[in-house]
């Protein structure tokens, strides 16, 4: 297969049978690069399964606003429009995640939560953005698996007989990465580059020109996460550290036990609030 080949069938995703109905009209209005605040909120509000995820996801200690956000519309205030667009599809690949590759969504959680930590470490503007974007970092491989489900599978099998990083089999195979998939997606449901940026570069930070900072805490989140050994990726190796994200995150060995240490309160008890989810 070539990369061209599996971004036309990724360009019709929505219209793959195997896509849940939700998820095909949350598209929609992602799709539309006018769409306001006002739809996005009229339209989470008409579906009460969708208003409670999104705010159990804001309620919870991924983002650390406990009990404070009751609506929303709300949300839209605190969060912004993109993080909220982004939680939208982040709560709504859950089911497809958990059906097809069961701990990729404990993987993304905490992923999220690593790299809120570092972004307030780090004094970024919107902490809660860079964190969705680490939410969203592996959606390339939720795709995937959607438009091409055996043969990801294959790929999957691959890895776990060792024949190398999960990224670089799927680029052999489809000329593409789940990163570089996830970029595309991200740019087609018009993510600003803040957030597409990272997750398209996430397995290649030294690449990112715009916002080298934000993408080296996706990055190193997501081996964060992998080290730390919670939920599943896809992967059975931790990735190394790309060289160029030590320089820009300039971290010493006590901040990266802090990060660690920061990071296990939260991590536990979303993993206890998502466990009961469907
Ligand atoms: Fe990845
Ligand atoms: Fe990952």
């Amino acid at each position: 297969m070539n990369a061209q080949v599996v971004l036309e069938k990724i360009e019709k995703i929505e219209n793959l049978p195997t896509i849940p109905s939700i998820l095909r009209k949350i598209l929609g209005i992602i799709e539309d690069p006018k769409v306001s605040l006002q739809k996005i909120s009229d339209f989470v509000a008409s579906d009460p399964t969708l208003t409670a995820r999104i705010l159990k996801m804001v309620n919870s200690p991924v983002y650390g606003f406990p009990g404070r956000i009751s609506s929303v519309s709300h949300a839209m205030v605190i969060l912004g429009l993109n993080a909220v667009k982004g939680l939208l599809i982040g709560v709504s690949v859950f089911e497809v995640m958990k059906k097809n590759m069961v701990g990729l969504w404990e993987h993304s959680l905490s992923s999220a939560i690593y790299a809120r930590i570092i972004a307030t470490r780090k004094n970024l503007s919107s902490p809660e953005e860079i964190s969705v974007a680490a939410l969203l970092h592996d959606i390339g491989k939720v795709i995937l698996l959607i438009a091409f489900k055996e043969d990801y599978e294959k790929i999957i099998q691959s890895v776990m007989a060792k024949e190398g990083f999960l990224h670089e089999l799927e680029k052999e195979y489809f000329g593409i990465t789940h990163a570089e998939v996830g970029g595309f997606v991200a740019k087609k449901w018009n993510f600003p580059l803040k957030l597409t940026e990272p997750i398209m570069n996430h397995h290649r930070p030294q690449l990112s020109k715009n916002f080298e900072l934000e993408t080296a805490i996706v990055h190193f989140s997501n081996i964060l996460s992998l080290s730390r050994g919670i939920g599943y990726s896809g992967d059975i190796f931790v990735n190394p550290v790309n060289v160029s994200v030590w320089n820009v995150l300039d971290f010493k060995y006590e901040d990266i036990k802090d990060i660690f240490r920061e990071a296990e309160d939260p991590i536990t008890s979303s993993q206890e609030i998502f466990a009961s989810d469907e």
